[in-house]
């Protein structure tokens, strides 16, 4: 029997030991007795870390679908897959049964073949948080069409960036979305995006706010027609372990956004297997996570890991404020959640409002509360502990990434003792490793560096899409042998983890990954501009947000800040999307820079966080005057 499901903190730390001692049995047992397989492997892992190269249960065939949908129908054909909670909380709810998500999956893999999409096909999902997001989804894994889904709150720029950069011949999209009372228009966005991607062929469009959009004939249909007249039988295509499954988007520090591709037999194993351990899911529980399928947390916990388990998932469209605070916790009491898995940002925003909106719902049902996408602060941890988990719930403090593909440190609830802000353990197969700037590892506890990882998980990323060089470059090169997160972290008295945050050019705004170069490159664009940095300081809600530093080429420019910084912001918009706008924009004669020319973001950063007393020795930057004329105008 394997350990599918630990329920001791004994059971942990033996299994832990086991799977770090000989991985390969291990995760060779998990993958034999829990998953539906069309043929076994012949190897379960080789690695190289130096190329990198890694492949787990190579020369296995499998289709995840099977494992998310078809296994499941003979016991499960009637449970509730996908609970659909509508924006608008007097719609009606729906609910999706494994019966009709096989046939509903089966319908669109249909379509998506009568448009020509074939194995190895990239397909691009634009999709608003509605059934179909889910159903694309699992249609394009179960024809072998590896997805790429773009978080429908993207530009369209960051659309057809995303679009080209690995060739997709379809997007799926929908005329438009709700976001709380308003609507957005996103076929709007994809015309427009598309006008730069000439290997777009067809666009499949869900009807979802009945808006009136132009359709372009020969290329644009509409959805639901080629749904009705589709078979809703269909055979799964059979995929290698290492056939990639899909592409996901993350933003570098420099650059354009990094196309994570991952595989589909290791990450269905870990996904699952994390899925079932860390939320301690039961047969009849219903799950609800609140991330966009447009992230990684959507990909692996509302779709691929609760379905492969035979679960209950909340696919909710709508937003925490609409059309009061207190829909989450409606949402909670209505669907009678188990767990519940949030971001920081959202409690925080939560938790501002009080406690009349929490304690006016019935949140008796919630087992498990779950936090993940940046380091949640002690007062957000202890507002949730309270309020909504009633000191009964364990919170589960996530610590992954996209490029990790499932959970790698966090409590297992009711077996891990929590600490407020402590991810606290490796989960089971991973071993953490903090270095210093010298590249040694530090051993021991106490200690505090940047967090690696020494060996291969199955979930992990395989490659950047189109650049295994970049993938190489920024994972495995930092550190010998290593997979360097860009994370610190810190080790305690007992071994708990604490991720400390970022230490590269990435800023976490509200949850959301941005790297510092891309809306640089936005900014500078403007005509008026000559330069710019950006550096996070710390926000009540959003965790972080963005402190911009500009410097105009013509010093004494008529028009006044606050027009251009409307304009400056919009072209952020444009280019990005929304969520990069900068909180604050502070015109400066310059920035300071070393004598190379690079600027000391360092410096800016100090002063964004009002740390002008700590500023380190500036005497040796060319332009230190520059500082003090900072200083004196902060916003
Ligand atoms: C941060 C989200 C502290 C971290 C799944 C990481 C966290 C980045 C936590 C990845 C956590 C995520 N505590 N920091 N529990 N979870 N992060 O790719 O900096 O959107 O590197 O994946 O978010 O963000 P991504």
């Amino acid at each position: 029997m394997s350990n599918y499901h630990i329920k001791h903190l004994e059971e942990y730390y033996q299994v832990y030991r086991k799977s770090i001692r000989e991985p390969e049995n291990f995760w060779e047992e998990i993958a034999e007795e829990h998953f539906l397989w069309r043929k076994k492997w012949t190897n379960v892992l080789s690695w190289d870390f130096s190329k990198p190269e890694v492949k787990w249960f190579e020369g296995a065939k499998l289709n995840i679908t099977e494992n998310c949908i078809d296994r499941h129908l003979a016991t499960r054909g009637d449970k509730t897959a996908i609970i659909f909670e509508p924006n608008n909380p007097t719609d009606k709810a729906e609910y999706i049964s494994y019966k009709q998500l096989y046939e509903r999956v089966n319908q669109f893999a249909n379509v998506l073949k009568s448009k020509g999409v074939t194995k190895g096909d990239r397909v691009c999902i634009y999709v608003p948080m509605i059934p179909e997001l889910a159903i694309a989804t699992l249609a394009c894994a179960r024809i072998g069409a590896i997805h790429s889904v773009v978080f429908a709150g993207f530009s369209s720029k960051a659309l057809s960036t995303r679009i080209n950069d690995c060739d997709c011949k379809m997007v799926i999209t929908a005329d438009g979305s709700y976001r709380g009372n308003k609507t957005i228009d996103l076929k709007g966005v994809v015309d427009e995006a598309l006008e730069s991607c000439p290997g777009v062929k067809n666009v499949l469009v869900a009807k979802r706010i009945n808006s009136k959009i132009s359709m372009k004939v020969g290329r644009d249909f509409w959805l639901q027609p080629l749904l009705d007249s589709a078979s809703k039988e269909g055979n799964a295509e059979v995929m290698d372990a290492e056939d990639p499954l899909f592409i996901l988007y993350t933003s570098g520090s420099t650059g354009k956004p990094k196309g994570m591709v991952h595989s589909s037999a290791g990450y269905m194993v870990y996904t699952a297997y994390t899925f079932k351990n860390v939320f301690q899911y039961k047969e009849n529980d219903v799950y609800w996570c609140t991330a966009d399928i447009g992230w990684i947390t959507g990909h692996s916990y509302i779709i691929y890991g609760p379905l492969a388990n035979g679960a209950t998932t909340v696919l909710f469209e709508g937003v925490p404020s609409y059309p009061n605070f207190g829909r989450f916790w409606e949402i909670v009491d209505k669907h009678k959640i188990n767990q519940f898995y949030t971001a920081p940002t959202a409690i925080r925003a939560l938790a501002k409002q009080g406690t009349e909106l929490v304690e006016k719902y019935n949140l008796s049902s919630l087992k498990v509360l779950g936090s993940v996408g940046e380091p949640i602060n002690e007062e957000a941890w202890h507002w949730y502990n309270e309020n909504v988990g009633k000191k009964k719930s364990p919170i589960v403090d996530t610590w992954w990434q996209t490029e990790t593909g499932g959970i790698m440190i966090t409590p297992i609830p009711y077996v891990t003792p929590t600490k407020p802000t402590y991810a606290t353990l490796p989960f089971i197969g991973i071993q953490p490793a903090l270095m210093n700037e010298n590249g040694d590892e530090l051993k021991g506890n106490q200690v505090e560096g940047r967090l690696c990882i020494k060996f291969p998980w199955p979930s992990m990323a395989r490659t950047i899409w189109g650049s295994h060089q970049r993938y190489k470059e920024t994972y495995f090169s930092a550190f010998d042998n290593m997979y360097f997160t860009g994370d610190g972290a810190l080790r305690d008295e007992v071994g708990y983890y604490r991720i400390t945050g970022r230490v590269d050019d990435v800023i976490i705004v509200s949850g959301h990954n941005l790297g510092t170069a891309p809306i640089e490159d936005a900014i500078n664009e403007h005509p008026a501009v000559a330069e710019s940095a950006i550096v996070g300081f710390p926000h009540d809600i959003k965790g972080s947000a963005l402190y911009g530093y500009i410097t105009l080429k013509d010093a004494g420019e008529s028009r006044n800040h606050k027009n251009l910084s409307k304009e400056i912001n919009q072209l952020i918009a444009d280019r990005i999307g929304p969520i990069a706008k900068l909180d604050k924009i502070q015109f400066t004669e310059g920035l300071p820079k070393t004598r190379s020319g690079k600027i000391m973001r360092r410096i800016l950063r100090k002063i964004a966080h009002n740390e002008m007393d700590n500023l380190g020795d500036i005497s040796t930057l060319l332009n230190p005057d520059v500082v003090q004329s900072i200083i004196d105008n902060k916003l």
